[in-house]
């Protein structure tokens, strides 16, 4: 079966997996690659160019106008200050936020239980908190450089458990580390989020730990990130196609 020929609720269940990182510099280029994808693609991943050049505002309008909106800000301070980010982030109207593992428990257990308190407290949907473990851009050499003198795996791993134990949604880990994630964390709606996925028409970049879109979801990725292979691309819509033709494919 091609991705065309597929019902509405079977491509809507493929495109809710796939989420488009808005690395662009403007509000204005964030909203001509939301034209274009229009009526395909409904998640975003607003990181540190866009936010930092857009602000909270753009946030809270895509949020407010239906977009489901990961907020990729790696927050990484002291306890109250990440929580305190993190409460903000949820009252903007995100769907996913993130913190980096490497904060630590305290740090993390805080955040979580402040986002949940504050979203009961005033009505809002509580967003999916999620920990970094190893940026997909590291290898064992990025680690060994600063002062990690171990395996990558061994570092997301013993970093994946700790962001279980505090009570988070889940992690952003490369798809390559799905496996042994799975097989170290007992809980099934444990959420894994996996960026570094490059279809076979795209090049590598700077990551360093990659993997197809195929492959990603059959690893047992369950969200993908997706940016510069879809931003970057002659025609945005048709590089979409050919990356949820590519997810399609586990399903077949
Ligand atoms: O362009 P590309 O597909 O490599 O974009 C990946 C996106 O995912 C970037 O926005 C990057 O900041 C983000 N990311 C990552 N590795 C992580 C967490 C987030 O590449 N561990």
């Amino acid at each position: 079966m091609t991705y065309s020929s597929k019902t509405k609720q079977q491509v809507s269940q493929i495109t809710e997996k796939l989420i488009v990182a808005l690395d662009v510099e403007s509000a204005e280029m964030a909203h001509t690659v939301i034209d274009e994808l229009q009526g395909v693609i409904g998640t975003y991943k607003i990181g540190l160019q866009l936010f930092t050049s857009a602000g909270p505002g753009f946030v809270r309008e895509l949020a407010e106008s239906g977009v489901k909106i990961f907020l990729d800000l790696k927050f990484h301070d002291i306890p109250s200050t990440v929580a305190k980010a993190a409460v903000e982030a949820a009252r903007l109207g995100v769907w996913m936020l993130n913190m980096h593992a490497l904060g630590g428990s305290e740090m993390m257990k805080t955040a979580a239980g402040d986002v949940r308190e504050a979203c009961v407290k005033d009505n809002l949907a509580v967003p999916k908190i999620i920990g970094v473990t190893v940026l997909t851009s590291s290898n064992e050499r990025a680690l060994n450089e600063i002062g990690i003198e171990r395996k990558v795996e061994d570092q997301v791993l013993d970093l994946a458990r700790l962001t279980a134990k505090c009570g988070l949604d889940g992690v952003v880990a490369s798809a390559l580390e799905i496996a042994p994630i799975r097989n170290a964390i007992g809980r099934s709606d444990f959420l894994i989020v996996s960026p570094g996925i490059r279809p076979d028409f795209a090049t590598n970049n700077d990551q360093k730990r990659v993997m197809t879109p195929e492959a990603a979801l059959k690893a047992g990725s369950d969200y993908l990130v997706i940016g510069r292979p879809v931003i970057d691309a002659p025609n945005r819509l048709s590089a979409v196609e050919s990356i949820l033709a590519d997810m399609e494919a586990v399903s077949e």
